[in-house]
């Protein structure tokens, strides 16, 4: 498994999360409670920090950066992951904040400083610009992203079942691996 440190600092995680042995985790990471981290994801907590709350999945192929601080922006922009969020295959998260219970759609593409409130699905392929702000409860999809429509109730109850499922899945992969 290729978890390795930067500056002295591992990633750091318990043995309720799943973290596939081809992904590469450098540095200042933390992930929450039955989180998981899928095949061949690279993900460098190096010139600042990543966070990933309880529950979430980060699927095949995701690609997790973030900026460092500068004279201008002296905080840089870590990357932060709340709860129950699933990010798709392929996808590039960089610098940004996700909240809760959101779809990434895969091969979505986020950018430096955008916001993504509770409760939004992002489609796949999509693009969303620096300092973007995704509302609470809504669609987004398109390069550059549009609000699409609000979000039905299924879908909404969609986004804790998808994290519940991965939460499922992790399960069984940490039985066969250990
Ligand atoms: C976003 C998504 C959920 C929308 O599905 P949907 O219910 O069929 O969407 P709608 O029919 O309400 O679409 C609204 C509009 O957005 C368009 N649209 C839907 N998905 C889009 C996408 N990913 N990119 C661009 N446009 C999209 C539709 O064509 C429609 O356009 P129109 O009004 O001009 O006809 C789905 O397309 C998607 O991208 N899912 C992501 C799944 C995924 O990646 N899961 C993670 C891996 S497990």
């Amino acid at each position: 498994m290729a978890i390795r440190s930067y500056k002295g600092v591992m990633p750091s995680f318990n043995s309720s999360v799943y973290v596939d042995e081809s992904s590469v985790l450098v540095g200042d990471i933390k992930l929450g409670d039955n989180s998981s981290v899928w095949p061949l994801v690279a993900a460098r907590g190096d010139v600042n920090y990543i966070r990933i709350g309880e529950r979430s999945n980060i699927q095949d192929g995701s690609v997790l950066h973030l900026s460092r601080a500068t004279k201008n922006n002296p905080d840089g922009y870590p990357l932060i992951i709340g709860d129950d969020v699933t990010v798709g295959h392929k996808v590039m998260l960089h610098g940004c904040v996700l909240g809760n219970r959101i779809l990434v759609g895969m091969g979505a593409i986020v950018m430096d400083n955008v916001t993504v409130e509770d409760d939004v699905i992002i489609g796949g392929g999509s693009l969303v610009p620096p300092n973007k702000r995704l509302e609470s409860g809504y669609l987004y999809v398109g390069s550059p992203v549009k609000q699409a429509r609000p979000l039905t109730e299924q879908e909404l109850a969609f986004l804790k079942i998808s994290a519940d499922n991965y939460v499922q899945l992790k399960d069984e992969y940490l039985v066969e691996v250990y």
